[in-house]
């Protein structure tokens, strides 16, 4: 039925609008929007905010309507958007009437990449994103440089497996430092060639700047640190292997500043860290569908290696690690009964979304299946690399670089996670997992004593 479009400033009750501050927005800005903080990280665990979110966006949407909720927190518009098929409409409207850039990303990767892709005008937006999508090559599969990531991978892995075999049963685990930085390692490796494996400098000078970047525009930007940055990532770039996706952009200094787009890929490469993290933790658990993971993982020795791809994008699916897709309107839009003010910054929770058990019967499951049978496809709402003009032009090469990682690891023997959370149980998987905290070793028993 149609009704009269009328404005809103603020939809929400003051009461709401409290509740929608501490459930939702600000564990969200805790966690660290650029660089995930440990301590952040753990609050969410504890207090259980990711399901919160969940029960509260639901509420909302069942006393207000299915329309994006327009909300005022200290002058700033935003949107809470609510229905899954809004969130096509944001995503296709992209970069007008929907910009993907507004002050808060702006502020906040200015800080190591002033001319990426994501935060470029209209005017240099088109070419940036298409030296993107060339050199990541969004929607080839597989990617043309497969078999030098492969290698990469599975040097790396082996690397960290003979390590943690050789620490004796007393230190031969497997926490998170130990794994981002050969993970780290692995992403140097694959942006610029073999040489770059040892180059940490560039990755911690880049974690300097990424902590800066969490404050967003309230930090100052620290100029001599990030210069000294972007000229490391331009000698990287000047070396690079023939076969590394740096070889397949333009030469610094060029239009598209191939060291800014560089920049947000090595930032970007922490995410799958995180993702593969977790997918550890999926294809170490208990059931068949993990069974099957780990089967294709010592079994299958080409480039193709579906569940393996599939099981890190249920990682992401199942704990984003973009909490939030934002989009904002450049001019008034109109929705099915409400007209929302230009400038309005949309919020697209993620989580919310990948974990409407109202509308999705495997929300809180472990299933991989999703993503080869068209299911996830068709769900406008599921959006770990989010989709349409801005989405994430790394969709493709990061599932596949991460199947190789985590292929070589499965390979290195049976591996168990050795932390004292209770095991993954794959239909009613928990709404957080603190990578911070988990642990496997190729020694030992497994947790719930099963050998896997
Ligand atoms: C688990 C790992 C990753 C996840 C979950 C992820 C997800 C995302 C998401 C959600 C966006 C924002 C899209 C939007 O606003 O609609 C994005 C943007 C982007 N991602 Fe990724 N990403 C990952 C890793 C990577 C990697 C490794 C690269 C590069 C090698 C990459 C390159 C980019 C670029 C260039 C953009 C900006 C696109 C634009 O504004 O047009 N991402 N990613």
């Amino acid at each position: 039925m149609y009704s009269e479009p009328h404005h809103e400033a603020n939809g929400a009750t003051p009461g709401e609008s409290l509740e929608i501050l501490s459930s939702v927005l600000l564990p969200t800005v805790a966690r660290g929007a650029i660089v995930r903080r440990p301590a952040g990280e753990a609050l969410v665990t504890a207090t259980d905010s990711d399901r919160r979110l969940v029960s509260t966006l639901r509420a909302l949407r069942a006393r207000h309507g299915d329309d994006p909720l327009p909300l005022r927190y200290m002058g700033r518009r935003i949107a809470l958007v609510l229905a899954a098929e809004d969130v096509r409409v944001l995503l296709r409207g992209t970069p007008d009437p929907f910009s993907p850039g507004g002050a808060e990303k702006r502020g906040a990767l200015s800080h190591f990449q002033p001319h990426g892709v994501l935060v470029s005008t209209q005017g240099d937006r088109p070419h940036r994103r298409e030296a993107n999508e060339h050199a990541l090559a969004l929607g080839r599969s597989p990617h043309p440089e497969a078999r030098a990531i492969a290698a990469h991978a599975d040097e790396e892995a082996r690397a960290l497996v003979a390590a943690l075999r050789n620490a004796g049963s007393l230190d031969g685990v497997l926490d998170w430092a130990r794994f981002s930085r050969s993970f780290d390692a692995l992403a140097r490796r694959v942006v610029f060639g073999a040489f770059a494996a040892r180059d940490r400098r560039t990755t911690e000078l880049l974690r300097r700047l990424r902590a800066r970047a969490n404050w967003s525009y309230l930090a100052p930007l620290d100029r001599s640190a990030r210069s000294s940055f972007l000229e490391r990532v331009r000698a990287n770039i000047e070396r690079a292997d023939p076969d590394a996706l740096a070889a397949r952009l333009g030469r610094p200094g060029a239009e598209e500043r191939p060291e800014d787009q560089v920049a947000h890929w090595l930032f970007a490469f922490d995410a799958a860290a995180i993702a593969t993290f977790r997918a550890l933790a999926l294809s170490t658990s208990q059931g068949t569908v993990a069974e099957a993971v780990r089967a294709e993982g010592r079994t299958e020795d080409g480039v193709d290696l579906p569940l393996l791809r599939a099981t890190l994008r249920e990682s992401v699916r199942l704990w984003p690690t973009t909490l939030v897709v934002i989009r904002e309107s450049l001019r008034a839009t109109t929705w099915r009964e409400r007209t929302i003010e230009p400038g309005t910054a949309f919020l697209v929770m993620s989580g919310y979304f990948h974990r409407d058990s109202t509308r999705l019967s495997y929300a809180d499951s472990f299933e991989p299946a999703i993503w080869t049978d068209g299911r996830a496809e068709h769900e406008p709402a599921i959006l770990p690399f989010s989709h349409g003009p801005a989405g994430c032009p790394g969709r493709d090469l990061v599932p596949l670089t991460v199947s190789f990682f985590l292929r070589a690891l499965l390979r290195g023997g049976p591996l168990h996670r050795v932390d004292e959370a209770p095991p993954l149980r794959p239909h009613e998987l928990p709404a957080s997992l603190d990578h911070f905290t988990l642990r496997f070793s190729y020694q030992g028993t497994a947790q719930g004593g099963i050998d896997v």
